[in-house]
């Protein structure tokens, strides 16, 4: 670099920061992150140990954790076959660190290696996962959790992070991979597994202590299953939803509904007696027990009683929300199983659904089906954006977008208010909410559902930050 490049370089970015994100500084080392294969203890019945593909070889991955504004530096080494990438699903980097093969990098290859470094701008509860043929990878065990901690955090005795994922396994407990890329997943609900884990093991014990306050951050690395999870003979308060501080309020019904790549924190107090178990259950069909609370002998005794549960402080979103002025655009949602799409294009091609099925894409977002070419809305810095989407589908859909947290601030025809910042939000059936943000950086961002099987079929749109 020529030195008046260097001093510009360095003007540049004195007054702009704090405003611009930032890549990460050259100093602190590289973690490496190696996608490879492995094995894991999943289902402890068959005798074997299933094989994996994982970050470092385990899934999930190494649990990744730096302070608030702290960098971020992982080299991702690809000892897979397959092409693979990282996307930081819910941090706010800048658009070349955010990992979507095809859009923001090229797939790193086989023997290949990719330098991320950024700064963690928002504290809270984050994941890293494969971004290339995610409907395969991920199903196979490529992700990981990131616990960006905040600089003053609710207090509490032990903070635990539990990654629940869903799992198709063939009698012998290896993954069932004659059923990837099966249609019928893909225009139904997706690919649903068979076996349930929790941080890559079966009936996951949580280690507490009567008296004690507990954070745990839960995540649902799903392809496609929506957990909905009860915890027995415990108050569980809500602090945050995908990584944004709320609330803090108690469960809804008592019930967390997550649906695949969204994340809650919640705290709970362990008042059962030592020695008590109580399970954590999800209770969408049969009840089934994910993970048991297990009371240890001994108790936890304060000598003052605790006080209310607060929420950690907002991180530095932009939220100057302008609906008025906002950069609109409408998102329609159609196709799957039971649907009325008669068809949609790909690449500009109108194909019927006979036709759409053959090409593996039975879904689309304002008909077509796939990445488009052009963006679904351009905006410049700094813009409310506002996109009003519409599940004209029967089946459930989890929107994520990339690179920003927004609100819903109309559902169902009725505006809303003070809705949790979220990067992931689940529409039912027939449903219809319009989200906000500030455009926030430059860049190509992705939207999609994140039901892995309705993204690669189709669900996928991006928009242009200027
Ligand atoms: Cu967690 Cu594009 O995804
Ligand atoms: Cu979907």
């Amino acid at each position: 670099m020529l030195r008046r490049e260097l001093i510009l370089a360095g003007l540049a970015a004195g007054p702009a920061m704090g405003f611009a994100r930032a890549a990460g500084a050259q100093t602190a080392p590289f973690r490496e992150l190696t996608a490879q294969e492995g094995r894991a203890p999943l289902y402890p019945g068959s005798g074997s140990d299933t094989a994996i593909w994982g970050f470092d070889g385990s899934t999930p991955g190494p649990l990744l954790r730096v302070r608030q504004g702290e960098d971020l530096r992982v080299r991702l080494i690809n000892r897979l076959a397959q092409p693979t990438s990282i996307h930081w699903h819910g941090m706010r980097v800048p658009n070349a660190m955010d990992g979507v093969a095809g859009l923001t990098q090229d797939a790193v290859p086989p023997g290949g290696r990719f330098d991320y470094a950024f700064r963690a701008p928002d504290a809270g509860t984050f994941w890293y996962h494969a971004h290339n043929r995610s409907w395969e990878q991920m199903a196979r065990g490529l992700y990981g959790p990131i616990v960006v901690e905040e600089p003053d955090p609710p207090p509490v005795d032990q903070d635990l992070t539990l990654v629940i994922d869903d799992w198709r396994l063939d009698a012998s407990g290896a993954i069932h991979a004659a059923s990837f890329g099966d249609m019928h997943d893909w225009a139904h609900g997706g690919r649903l597994g068979n076996w349930v884990t929790v941080n890559g093991q079966s009936g996951h014990r949580i280690a507490v202590s009567s008296g004690q306050r507990v954070r745990l951050r839960l995540l649902n690395a799903a392809n496609a299953r929506i957990m909905t999870l009860a915890f027995p003979k415990h108050d569980p308060v809500v602090i945050a939803l995908d990584g944004q501080p709320t609330g803090p309020s108690p469960l809804p019904g008592g019930r967390l509904r997550l649906a695949p790549g969204q994340r809650a924190d919640l705290v709970v107090d362990m008042g059962l007696d030592p020695g008590a178990e109580s399970p954590v259950v999800e209770v969408t069909g049969e009840a089934v027990a994910v993970a048991h609370l297990a009371y240890g002998p001994g108790r936890t005794v304060r000598p003052e009683p605790l006080p209310p549960v607060a929420a950690p402080a907002a991180n530095p979103l932009p939220n100057a929300i302008d609906l008025p002025a906002a950069v609109a655009a409408e998102l329609r949602m159609e196709g799957g199983a039971m649907g009325r799409m008669a068809g949609a294009t790909i690449d500009g091609q109108m194909l019927d659904m006979r036709a759409l099925v053959a090409a593996g894409r039975v879904w689309a977002f304002n008909g077509v089906a796939g990445r488009p070419d052009r963006p679904l809305l351009r905006a410049a810095i700094g813009q409310t954006v506002a996109i009003d989407m519409i599940n004209d589908t029967r089946w459930p859909h989890a929107m994520h977008l990339h690179g920003h947290h927004f609100v819903v601030v109309r559902r169902g025809g009725r505006a809303v208010e003070g809705a949790p910042w979220r990067d992931t939000e689940l529409l039912d059936p027939g449903e219809r909410a319009t989200i906000a943000f500030v455009a926030d950086a430059p860049g190509r961002w992705l939207l999609h559902c994140h039901m892995l099987e309705h993204h690669a079929g189709g669900m996928v749109t991006w928009i242009e930050i200027a």
